[in-house]
């Protein structure tokens, strides 16, 4: 039985880095049908919805998604692609794996970081409920829940479990936000208990993000809120080399979408330049989703080969090799 599996190309520079990371998957002869779902800012804009009904019905069925960059309109109040997505489709953890490719030039010269992200997907302040008592005074209110909270935290440390991690280390701000931020705590410290095994920690998010910059190396798995983890994701991509190689992950109970965390690049798209990394590291999580270790395993251990070399990386991670080029050379190392 083949996988199925809806591919969102997405626009700018999505169709480009999803072409690269399909060859790629198909090269480790893995048997998957791939369900193509159009979704660009022109059907956006055309459609008036941020989610057209073929898009969700192809989720429904295939219930596993590899998304490119898709532009959010500026223009008509359209939420982002990826804000809906996550509401629809009830996908309440964010993954985002960190780990130093061989060969890159980082900050970090001698330092492997080696880390994986969990953020709350669906609520803090997020919620989008925002309100202007009168005017020039506006509130926004941060929603926190011990269902999506314990929800989060049981995911990240079956993670840390399942993956021979060490450490979870739950970052917040409850000095300051005593109720949330406390509820969020809690319901983390709950959830160590019932795993013995994961050594536990707390850390407050301002001196987490210290600690990350000087030692990212002494980080394991990270669980956080929807705020806090939306922007130490970032933080931490730019200590392993940038949006271009960091890889992520929607998981809901039912649906999971994988994709690449970069935009969809309009400073140079269609030209040949993107780098289609992330989206095949995204596509590793995929196959290791579906089942397919070996096929995972053989596309990782390819794209550190290149990266090894170092011969054939794109222009964002100081070569000077195209897409196609790239791909090539992935393709080949698989082949190997
Ligand atoms: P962006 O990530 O598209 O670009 C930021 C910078 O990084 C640009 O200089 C770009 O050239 C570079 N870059 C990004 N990915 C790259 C890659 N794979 N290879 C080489 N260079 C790469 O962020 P920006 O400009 O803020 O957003 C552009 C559009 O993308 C917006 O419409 C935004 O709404 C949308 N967007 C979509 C996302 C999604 O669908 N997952 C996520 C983030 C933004």
């Amino acid at each position: 039985m083949p996988h199925y599996c809806t591919l969102i190309p997405g626009d700018g520079i999505g169709p480009e880095v999803a072409q690269a990371a399909v060859r790629a998957v198909e090269a480790t002869g893995v048997d998957i049908v791939w369900r193509r779902a159009e979704l660009n800012e022109a059907i956006i804009l055309e459609s008036g919805k941020t989610l057209p009904q073929y898009l969700l019905d192809s989720l429904n069925e295939t219930r596993v998604g590899l998304k490119g960059p898709v532009t959010t309109p500026v223009a008509g109040g359209f939420q982002s692609v990826n804000v809906a997505l996550r509401k629809t489709l009830d996908l309440f953890a964010n993954v985002r794996p960190v780990r130093t490719l061989p060969g890159i030039k980082t900050r970090f010269e001698d330092v492997h970081i080696d880390m994986v992200i969990f953020r709350e997907n669906t609520e803090d302040l997020y919620s989008g409920l925002e309100h202007e008592v009168v005017k020039d005074v506006v509130t926004s209110l941060k929603v926190i829940t011990r269902t999506a909270s314990e929800r989060i935290a049981r995911y990240a440390f079956y993670y840390a479990k399942k993956n021979g991690r060490k450490q979870v280390a739950a970052i917040h701000k409850a000095n300051i936000m005593k109720l949330a931020d406390g509820l969020f705590l809690r319901c983390c410290r709950e959830t160590a208990q019932q795993f013995p095994e994961i050594q536990y920690k707390e850390l407050i998010v301002d001196n987490a993000s210290m600690q990350l910059v000087i030692r990212p190396e002494t980080f394991d798995v990270l669980l956080l809120p929807n705020l806090y983890g939306d922007i130490v994701s970032d933080l931490a991509a730019g200590l392993v080399g940038g949006l271009g190689i960091v890889p992520g992950a929607n998981m809901g109970e039912t649906h999971a979408v994988f994709e690449a965390v970069h935009g969809s690049a309009p400073d140079i798209a269609g030209q040949g330049k993107a780098n289609p990394t992330a989206l095949m590291l995204s596509a590793v999580m995929l196959l290791i989703h579906l089942g397919e270790t070996e096929a995972a395993n053989q596309l990782q251990s390819a794209v550190e080969a290149v990266y090894r070399e170092g011969k054939h990386l794109t222009g964002d991670v100081g070569g000077s090799a195209s897409t196609e080029e790239f791909t090539e050379a992935v393709l080949h190392a698989i082949k190997a």
